[in-house]
């Protein structure tokens, strides 16, 4: 009874879909990632650009990274509003403790499963949220764009990003025609491909950050080129005719600090330490380390490590501080290692060489990132408190007019920044008012 009373119900409603009307042209959303901008980059050099996009919009203090500051694992949490310890992204790099096989960034970027272990990133969930009213409305889901932002590669639940454009393995990130190139890119598919959402990544100033330092006129520089880029891009905004109805969100997934190169970590010079009672490591990856002991090793491991530096935190999995919202994963090792402001951990030999690294702490104030936004949705010339980045996928969410799906974060955080008064999303909203008329409708018939 039941069953037939849903099918013919089902049936009803099909029946009755016909296009009630158009729906409006929804704001579209634009979001960039400069990698490693460290909150304070603008304060010592002169960016125009980003000081006219403060004025003409909100700009945050500073944003809180989630831990581990690495760069896919708070990219992930961009996408999907949820700590490392739920979205799975844990590390840079795939790895399996069985084997012991560790695979580099880049070819990290294309193992699916990695990348898809519960969390849905926001492109997917735009692409699907037609939801039964929406579909009897004849909505497709939302048209989603990604140009290097780190997880474009994957699929998620078999689904990916609708227009994507992934970087070859060797690739100079720092190329400023190519940034253009990127922009132009951008806007062709904002305007001629009528795309909702496109999320663009830049390698930079993370790299100069690494190989000169924070603190480098390397870096100063390519904090002017990225000034001069964003304001090619609100040009080109401008000159699409898409200023009224294009959100623009600029952030990042960490900072930077100096490398101190004196009283360094080295664990293969630990009294009593040995790698033959590790079955697995990582380490030699900045100021994190996650390690299998053998079998009945581990409180020995532990126990020789622990106090071994001064500037060196090991941890045994459950005791791992919760502030970091990081440890509580299955992909997470019995031990994990990181070290404070400065240190790097060596493993068995010196291979890390950068000058300025990042994976520390989140709460250390070098760790700290940038977060500015612009638009038809936001206030102007607003300054706002410091706020945590699982807070952004909720704002996302919002200026897309989608459901989130469980996350982390609270759109309270940055409902501030949005201009009170008119509707975000008539096309988001409209169609579910419209979808329940219909229901009734459809049920007001049937009874
Ligand atoms: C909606 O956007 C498309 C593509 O940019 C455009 O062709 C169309 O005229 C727009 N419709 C309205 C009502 O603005
Ligand atoms: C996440 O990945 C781990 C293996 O790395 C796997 O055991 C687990 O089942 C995955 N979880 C989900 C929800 O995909
Ligand atoms: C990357 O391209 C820029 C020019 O845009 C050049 O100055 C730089 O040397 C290149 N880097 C590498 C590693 O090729
Ligand atoms: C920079 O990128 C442009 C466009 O992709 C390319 O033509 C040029 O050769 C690149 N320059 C360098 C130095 O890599
Ligand atoms: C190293 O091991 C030896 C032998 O078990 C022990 O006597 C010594 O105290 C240990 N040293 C440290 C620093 O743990
Ligand atoms: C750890 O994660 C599991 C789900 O994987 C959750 O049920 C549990 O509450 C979490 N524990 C803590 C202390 O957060």
């Amino acid at each position: 009874m039941l069953l037939s009373l849903g099918l013919l119900f089902a049936a009803l409603s099909l029946g009755r879909c016909i296009p009630l009307q158009q729906a409006p042209n929804r704001s579209k959303l634009l979001l960039v990632s400069f990698d490693g901008f460290r909150w304070n980059y603008d304060q010592d050099v002169d960016t125009p650009n980003l000081d006219a996009m403060a004025a003409d919009g909100v700009k945050a203090k500073y944003m809180t990274p989630a831990f581990v500051t690495l760069t896919s694992p708070c990219h992930f949490t961009l996408l999907t509003g949820r700590y490392l310890e739920n979205h799975g992204v844990i590390h840079n790099m795939w790895f399996d403790t069985k084997t012991g096989v560790r695979l580099p960034y880049y070819t990290t970027q294309g193992i699916s499963s990695w990348w898809d272990n519960g969390s849905l990133p926001i492109w997917i969930t735009a692409q699907r949220q037609a939801s039964e009213f929406m579909e009897c409305l004849h909505s497709q889901g939302l048209k989603t764009g990604s140009i290097h932002f780190p997880g474009t590669k994957a699929k998620y639940q078999g689904e990916q990003v609708y227009k994507k454009v992934v970087e070859p393995a060797l690739f100079n990130y720092s190329n400023e025609t190519n940034w253009r190139q990127s922009i132009d890119t951008v806007m062709e598919w904002f305007t001629v491909e009528n795309l909702d959402f496109i999320t663009l990544y830049f390698g930079e100033p993370d790299s100069s950050g690494h190989k000169f330092g924070p603190e480098s006129t390397q870096r100063k520089n390519m904090i002017k080129q990225v000034d001069r880029t964003v304001g090619y891009l609100r040009q080109r905004i401008q000159e699409k005719g898409l200023e009224s109805s294009l959100n623009l969100i600029i952030t990042s997934d960490h900072g930077m600090e100096t490398v101190i190169k004196t009283n360094e970590i080295h664990i293969r010079k630990v009294t009593n330490f040995t790698f033959q009672d590790l079955d697995f490591q990582l380490l030699d990856y900045g100021p994190s380390g996650l390690l299998v002991p053998k079998e009945g090793k581990l409180e020995h491991v532990y126990s020789v490590l622990k106090n071994a530096h001064p500037k060196l935190h090991v941890y045994k999995k459950e005791e791992f501080p919760k502030r970091f919202h990081y440890a509580n994963h299955s992909r997470i090792t019995p031990l994990l290692l990181y070290s404070d402001p400065g240190y790097v951990i060596h493993g068995r030999y010196k291979v890390q060489f950068n000058k300025g690294e990042h994976g520390f702490d989140n709460e250390a104030m070098n760790m700290k990132t940038i977060f500015r936004a612009v638009g038809p949705a936001f206030k102007k010339g607003l300054v706002v408190e410091p706020f945590e980045s699982v807070n952004v996928y909720a704002l996302l969410c919002e200026l897309l007019g989608i459901t989130p799906e469980p996350h982390d974060g609270s759109l309270e955080v940055t409902k501030p920044m949005l201009r009170s008064g008119a509707p975000l999303h008539p096309a988001g909203k409209m169609p579910l008012m419209l979808g329940l008329a219909l229901v009734l409708g459809c049920w007001g018939g049937l009874f």
